[in-house]
Order: C-alpha cells, then structure tokens, then sequence
C-alpha cells in the first residue's frame, strides 16, 4: 500500500475480463474498494486469466480486498446512471472511474465492414465511455472534490492500422474524449487520462495470438519484441489513479514496447 490509495472507491467497467480485471485486482491491492461493473460476472472465453474459474469479485475477496459487482451495459445511459447510485450507495463515494469496456472488430478493409461492426464499435467504445465519463463527472461535481478519470483507449486511437478502420475510428474519438474532458474538468480538480497500449494479451486478441503468422510479424515489429501483458496496463493505471501523477492531465500514454516510434525494428 504504498500509493495512498487505501481507502478510495473505483469503478471499472468491463472488469469481469483481461484489463479491466487486472486493473480492479491491482486496484484492490491498494486498499481500494473496487465496483466490478461488467455484462457478465465470468470472464470471457479465451483469456488469459490466471483463475479463470474465479469472477473478479470472488479473486479480490480470496485476496481479502473489497469488491462488488454490478451489472452494465454501458451503451445505455441508464445503466450508468444506476451504477453510480449502486456505487455511493454501497460505498459512499466515487474517486476512480475507469472506462475500459471495449470491443474489439477487426480484420477488414473498410468497405468491407458492415454497418454493424460499424455500430457495434461505435456503441461500446465511443457511447460506452462518453456515458462512464458523463456520470462520473456529474457525480465528482456533486461530491465538489474533483475526481480521477482513466481511459482505455489503444495505439489505434492515435494513429491509423490497415483492416481495423471501425475499431480505430472509436478509439480516435475515445482519445479525442480524453482531451476535451482534460481541457473542461481540470479546474475542478478532475484528472482525465488515458492509455493506449498496443496488442496484449487477453481474450480480445486471442485470435490474432493464436496466428503464427501474425505472432511472428508482430514480435519482430516491437523494439522490445515482445506482446503487451495486463500487467503493463494495470501498473500504469495505479499509477495514473494515484498523487504520484497528480500533474499528469490529459495525457495519453502510448503502451507499446515501442512499436509507434517506427515502421519496423531491428
Ligand atoms: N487487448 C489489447 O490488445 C488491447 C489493446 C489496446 C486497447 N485495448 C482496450 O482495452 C479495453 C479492454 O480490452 P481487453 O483486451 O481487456 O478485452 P476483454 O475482451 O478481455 O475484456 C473486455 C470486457 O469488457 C466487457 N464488455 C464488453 N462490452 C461491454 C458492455 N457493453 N458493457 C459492459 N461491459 C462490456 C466484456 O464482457 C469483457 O469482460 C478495451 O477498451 C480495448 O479496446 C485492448
């Protein structure tokens, strides 16, 4: 516990799977009391959860951390709305809002995406964390002690990748997000942040992990030639939630062992 984090409350939405778990469980560690706010308590098929069998909640009690789980679709403003009454409800307060429920589609030149990969993109990533955001917002204002806003945005937010456009664009506007509420909500002593890993490994990617082809050309393209883990993202995402970065505001911070510097690596 050494980031005085003890004793704060956080929400992270997508929490039941890869990062978002990850990030409720190093959140725990801290002290925090964690609202795990997912469509569904179990992980997804395909991840690389250490205890699969485990729902977030059941790891951090196992670990003695306090955590509870709320159900939420976050493409419905409503949802949000109930899961901030849920969250001061139980715990008081809100400190840490973390949106990181995010889909991923992938793997077509644009014409031929269909309007609802379009759709479905544009719903959880782009909706998903305008409402997380919007609520969280309107709920540090009430509380009149600022607030501390992470988002899991991508390397795609920032620059263009070949055969993912829906994605990309979604994660553009999640990146363009962070920089408006910044500019808007720091004077409130609300920090907005977000991280932009590239590939890790979760059941997001599992696809892209199992293709030889695709593990080969990607390694290779990394100047630390390796895949992202959850771990790179939740050590950043403490970080980020505690006074250790507290001048850091609007920042979006590439994850990526590298890649974007270049075109290639040695
Ligand atoms: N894994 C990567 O390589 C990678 C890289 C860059 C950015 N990201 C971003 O990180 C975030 C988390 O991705 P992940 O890799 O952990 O994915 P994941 O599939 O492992 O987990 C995503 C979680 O979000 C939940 N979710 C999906 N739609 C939801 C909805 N409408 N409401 C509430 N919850 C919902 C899922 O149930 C799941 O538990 C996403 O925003 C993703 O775009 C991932």
């Amino acid at each position: 516990m050494s980031k005085n984090l003890d004793g704060k409350v956080a929400i992270v939405t997508g929490a039941a799977s890869g990062f978002g778990r990850g990030i409720a469980t190093a959140f725990a560690n801290e002290g925090v009391k964690v609202i795990v706010a997912d469509l569904q308590e179990a992980p997804s098929q395909g991840g690389f959860e250490a205890h699969a069998e485990l729902s977030t909640v059941a790891e951090i009690q196992k670990a003695g951390g306090d955590a509870h789980f709320v159900k939420c679709d976050v493409t419905k403003q409503e949802d949000l709305k109930n899961l901030m009454e849920k969250t001061i409800g139980r715990y008081g307060q809100l400190d840490i809002m973390v949106n990181n429920a995010g889909i991923y589609r992938g793997g077509k030149l644009a014409h031929e995406f269909s309007e609802d990969d379009l759709e479905a993109c544009w719903q959880v990533n782009v909706k998903g964390t305008w409402f997380g955001c919007q609520e969280a917002i309107k709920t540090f204002l009430q509380q009149g002690r600022g607030g501390n806003i992470i988002n899991l945005v991508s390397t795609a937010g920032l620059q263009g990748h070949p055969k993912q456009s829906v994605y990309n664009i979604s994660k553009g506007a999640q990146a363009n997000l962070t920089r408006c509420l910044a500019i808007e909500y720091g004077h409130e002593g609300i920090r907005v942040n977000g991280i932009c890993p590239t590939y890790a490994k979760t059941a997001l990617t599992r696809e892209l992990f199992d293709d030889k082809n695709f593990d080969e050309f990607f390694v290779e393209s990394i100047p630390l030639k390796r895949w992202g883990e959850v771990s790179d993202v939740t050590n950043l995402a403490v970080f980020l939630a505690s006074d250790e970065s507290s001048y850091m505001h609007g920042v979006l911070v590439r994850l990526d062992g590298g890649e974007t510097l270049c075109r290639y690596s040695v």
